[in-house]
């Protein structure tokens, strides 16, 4: 079926935005042998480094510079990576290449277009995309086309509520200082992300977060709502969607969580996103969530 303008236009300012910022930036020069790719990894990176076993296949779908899916490479899996950005892929080849890593493969695609190839993946992940396209869920019927039975899905969205801080905090910043990109950044200094290091990585965030051209944000309960309608069933989620659950039983993040009944209910999950307003400012009310298809 034809995409809607509104879809392929949303599409193209996205794209640009990437061309002009690829996400996540990185410098490459910091990626010398294999080991580089654990050792500039950030925490969520790692844990499915050690979590996900060896020779399995992965899809990283919005892979943008290829970071992650090139780690995921190591240990025997196969990883595919797809992003509908030119320059993002550009520079996920360029360090498959520098690293000489066989087993990553990265194409261009739109998650808005997917066609069946009859690939199927032990894992598919999602970070941070589907709310930057006009059609999430559309979106994501296409990537579960990708699964079989037992295949983790991985999706991460801006949550409605956990990200109400930071756009009121963007507006106010938007609106202080119009013109000025050097106060704007000051202004929000405690939001960016730490790396004193990496100007490319700092750069990159800072676009992702206060110059983006669209983004959205989902509740808890809309993401469960497109797993149950695809035979997904909830596993686990960073950070936890259920009431008082301590963080570190999240940090197994493929293991079926052991909270049930009306702690991870409709209602408990509003109180959880109210908290999240607050307990989530820092990181934009980025939320992700596991999935096992059944
Ligand atoms: C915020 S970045 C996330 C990159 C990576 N997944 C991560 O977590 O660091 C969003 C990525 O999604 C890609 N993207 C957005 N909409 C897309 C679409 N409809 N089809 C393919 N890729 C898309 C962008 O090109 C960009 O690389």
């Amino acid at each position: 079926m034809a995409l809607k303008e509104e879809d392929v236009k949303i599409g193209s300012l996205v794209s640009d935005f990437y061309n002009e910022s690829p996400f996540p930036g990185y410098d490459i020069n910091k990626f010398i042998i294999k080991d580089d790719l654990y050792k500039n990894a950030n925490i969520y990176s790692r844990l499915l480094h050690d979590q996900i076993p060896y020779g399995k296949s992965i899809l990283d779908a919005g892979c943008g510079t290829g970071q992650l899916a090139c780690l995921l490479s190591l240990k025997g899996r196969t990883v595919v990576g797809m992003d509908f950005t030119e320059k993002s892929l550009a520079k996920a080849k360029e360090l498959k290449a520098k690293l000489k890593l066989d087993s990553a493969s990265f194409r261009q695609a739109n998650l808005l277009e997917l066609k069946d190839t009859g690939e199927r993946f032990d894992y598919i992940f999602c970070n941070g995309v589907l709310h930057h396209t006009n059609n999430p869920y559309l979106g994501f019927s296409n990537l579960m086309q990708f699964s079989k039975k037992g295949t983790l899905v991985v999706i991460g969205l801006y949550n409605k509520y956990g990200r109400m801080f930071l756009r009121l905090k963007r507006t106010w910043v938007n609106w202080r200082y119009v013109n000025d990109q050097q106060k704007k950044r000051e202004a929000i200094q405690d939001m960016l992300v730490k790396d004193e290091e990496d100007c490319e990585k700092q750069d990159s965030w800072f676009d992702d977060q206060y110059s983006h051209p669209h983004e959205l944000s989902h509740s808890i309960d809309e993401l469960l709502g497109w797993y149950e309608k695809n035979q997904v069933e909830y596993v686990n989620s960073i950070p936890p969607i259920e009431l008082f659950r301590k963080e570190g039983n999240a940090k197994m993040i493929f293991k079926k969580s052991p909270v049930n009944g009306w702690k991870n209910s409709r209602s408990a999950h509003i109180l959880k996103q109210l908290g999240w307003i607050i307990s989530l400012r820092e990181t934009g009310g980025y939320y992700l969530i596991v999935g096992r298809k059944t």
